[in-house]
């Protein structure tokens, strides 16, 4: 865990891109002034070959240039993994409200525009890398992070790839209930980890075969508890919380560990709740074999208002439907 949050150990560098020599050199020498290495690349094809090689904390983008224009290499290192997160800076001609839209929408992070003023770019460079400085701890938090729920995937078989659907569901779950943005991130993510705590559950209790007698139950109860501890001192955290701990309340204020009801349970444990139990009623558990689609909607019907939210059972019953996987009579 060492690396959580760790400052950062190498030099930042930024990849200048742009077909005049005279205007590299000219960033270039701006770029003395700040603590980093500059790689350059003259055309918009050497820019991506350099970004997939040196992966750079920072691109400064010039539009306009023969070949592959500074857009599309904006929108081809955004479609990357590694590229989500590297700030992109575009250098405009003055007054050219179009590129602007454009560059936004090639999903570049800044724009500055011709000519580059000096005080300007280094004002800009700095605050750029520290936002990616930023972006890589939270990076390495979160990598942590899905390490372990990867954990308790290896220790918890019939999990395999429950996590993953659970997280996908809840995040189009959310965003059928009107939520957007990080909302929709952290469901995403906290759909995928909300169990991280049965890290902590031994194996003989997640792998028995058959009902736990009342000792075990109470041990496999804390699993939200002991995931919220897991998750709490990262700080890129702090909105999966609410769902690591809450994920078991029911709506009825008959669950666990906090017994809260109806909506005092947090919205996004309530959405995972459902999401979760709708993929494990339609696995197969080493005590049952897999319901279908249509049986798990039924059970889910018959839990509305005692178990679950009864409005977010409608919007995923209506929404599962709506794809074709089940009739709900
Ligand atoms: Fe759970």
């Amino acid at each position: 865990m060492g690396l959580v949050g760790a400052p950062r150990t190498h030099e930042p560098s930024v990849l200048v891109v742009d077909d005049h020599p005279l205007n590299r050199q000219l960033l270039e020498a701006y770029l003395g002034a700040v603590d980093c290495s500059v790689l350059t690349a003259a055309s918009g094809a050497a820019a991506l070959e350099i970004f997939a090689e040196r992966a750079p904390d920072l691109v400064l983008l010039d539009v306009n240039m023969p070949g592959i224009d500074g857009f599309e290499v904006c929108r081809r290192i955004k479609a990357t993994p590694q590229g989500r997160l590297v700030p992109v800076v575009m250098i405009t001609a003055l007054n050219r409200v179009d590129d602007r839209v454009t560059a936004l929408e090639a999903g570049a992070d800044d724009f500055m525009t011709k000519p580059v003023e000096r005080s300007e770019l280094i004002a800009r460079t700095r605050s750029a890398l520290r936002l990616k400085a930023t972006y890589d701890s939270l990076e390495s938090a979160e990598r942590v992070i899905f390490a372990l729920a990867a954990a308790v995937e290896a220790k918890d078989s019939y999990t395999e790839a429950h996590t993953q659907r659970v997280g996908a569901s809840s995040r189009r779950l959310g965003q059928r209930a009107g939520l957007g943005g990080e909302a929709l991130e952290a469901l995403l993510q906290g759909g995928m980890i909300h169990d991280i705590g049965k890290i902590g559950i031994p194996d003989a209790i997640l792998q028995k075969p058959g009902p736990l007698d009342a000792e075990e139950k109470a041990l496999m109860q804390r699993h939200p508890e002991l995931g919220e501890r897991i998750c709490r001192p990262l700080g890129s955290a702090a909105q999966l919380l609410p769902i690591v701990r809450h994920h078991h309340e029911a709506f009825d204020g008959s669950g666990y560990p906090d017994r809260l009801r109806g909506q005092e349970i947090p919205l996004p444990a309530r959405i995972v709740a459902v999401c979760d139990a709708f993929d494990a009623l339609t696995s197969t558990r080493p005590y049952r074999s897999a319901r279908s689609p249509r049986e798990a909607g039924e059970v889910l019907r018959a839990g509305r208002g005692r178990q679950w939210d009864p409005d977010l059972v409608e919007v995923f019953l209506a929404d599962v439907e709506a794809r074709g996987q089940i009739r709900i009579g």
